[in-house]
């Protein structure tokens, strides 16, 4: 196929392009607004790849896309571009809704103009809401978002669903755990984690540590996405989940003994507005369908991922620039 990947520079969007451009079976044209989080170093592998090409532009940018859509005749979209981070969704909304709602209507608009066999639209097991013990949701689970990041992700999936519904485009909508791994954005709670302990900075554990997330390798994602690409059944919603669920402390431990930093480098600081408690998902659909289940156990890929870190302290260096010390003085500071 010749897949149109939006978001293909950011953190998930790239470990994608990377994993498909290493068959031979799709080729990619990768549409990014490149904003903070989009890095084109993550693609230095896939640069030159006859198969790969890329264009700058917004997905709220309808002119733009009815040009890439003309010129590369895509069969299908995989709608990956998003502000991705709830701490910034909670100091400045907009972006996130002209990126979340205003460009996932773009693609889901250029689609129906253009036609489409397969369009996956990927989102988050935060629309879901924090979950109470023991249960945990399945894809018919109520949506209870909490955050501005998460309410956008919410209404996107149900625009894109609507979609289906109306028009008959042959959309699937996935929604994942929290990912981890090599070329994630050091704003979130694993690559921050790691970086701050390399640099014996402190480590911020947001009210009493003790909030639980379920940990998804980030290449284990992105085959899920491929298997739901290649063989979900249009109008259905996916979880994806890495059958993981830790609380942060024990993560942010690991991550001190994995990188031989002290204890007394965690600091506690003032909670996250409206800080969703515990996620926790059923994966059992994506399985039964597509026969995906996640290969790397947690602690082989917080291994591989401090050693990336350690190993690609440039690209660190590089995106915790004025902009980043900017942002983390915002999130953190008098907390
Ligand atoms: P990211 O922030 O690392 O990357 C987002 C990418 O989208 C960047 O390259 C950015 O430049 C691009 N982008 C943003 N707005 C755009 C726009 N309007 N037009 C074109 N490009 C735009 O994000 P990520 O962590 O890789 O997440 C990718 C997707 O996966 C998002 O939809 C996110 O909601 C979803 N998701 C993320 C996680 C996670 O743990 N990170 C888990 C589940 C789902
Ligand atoms: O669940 C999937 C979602 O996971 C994705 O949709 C989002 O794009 C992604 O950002 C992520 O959202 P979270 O809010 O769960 O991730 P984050 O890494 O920001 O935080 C993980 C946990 O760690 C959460 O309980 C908040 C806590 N935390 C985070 C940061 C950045 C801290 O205690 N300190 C921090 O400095």
């Amino acid at each position: 196929m010749k897949l149109l990947v939006t978001g293909g520079a950011g953190f998930i969007g790239s470990a994608f392009v990377r994993l498909v451009l290493g068959g031979d079976a799709h080729t990619v044209v990768n549409l990014d607004k490149l904003t903070y989080a989009g890095n084109l170093e993550n693609l230095a592998s896939v640069e030159g790849n006859p198969g790969y090409r890329f264009v700058r532009g917004d997905c709220a940018d309808h002119g733009l896309l009815d040009q890439v859509m003309d010129e590369g005749k895509p069969d299908a979209i995989v709608h990956f571009a998003a502000e991705s981070h709830v701490d910034r969704s909670i100091l400045s909304p907009q972006p996130v809704f002209d990126s979340n709602l205003g460009g996932s209507f773009g693609m889901l608009e250029a689609a129906r103009r253009h036609g489409i066999s397969r369009y996956v639209h990927v989102s988050t097991d935060e629309v879901y809401g924090s979950i109470d013990e023991p249960h945990e949701a399945d894809e018919n689970y109520p949506l209870r978002a909490s955050s501005p990041y998460s309410a956008s992700k919410a209404g996107s999936d149900l625009l894109a669903l609507s979609y289906h519904t109306t028009y008959k485009l042959p959309i699937m909508v996935t929604r994942a755990s929290n990912n981890y791994g090599p070329y994630q954005f050091p704003e979130k709670l694993i690559p921050l984690m790691i970086s701050n302990a390399l640099e014996d900075k402190p480590l911020p554990i947001y009210g009493d540590g003790m909030q639980v997330r379920d940990w998804l390798y980030v290449d284990d994602h992105c085959r899920a996405i491929l298997a739901v690409l290649e063989n979900g059944r249009p109008g259905e919603v996916y979880n994806i989940g890495g059958t993981c669920s830790l609380p942060n402390l024990t993560v942010v431990r690991q991550i001190l003994a994995g990188t031989g930093k002290p204890e007394s480098l965690m600091k506690t600081v003032t909670d996250r507005p409206g800080h969703d408690r515990r996620y926790a998902l059923t994966s059992g659909k994506v399985m039964r369908e597509t026969g995906w289940s996640p290969l790397v156990p947690f602690e082989q890929g917080m291994r591989e991922t401090i050693d990336w870190y350690r190993e690609h302290q440039d690209w660190v260096r590089r995106v915790k620039t004025g902009a980043y010390r900017d942002y983390y003085e915002r999130n953190y500071a008098g907390r």
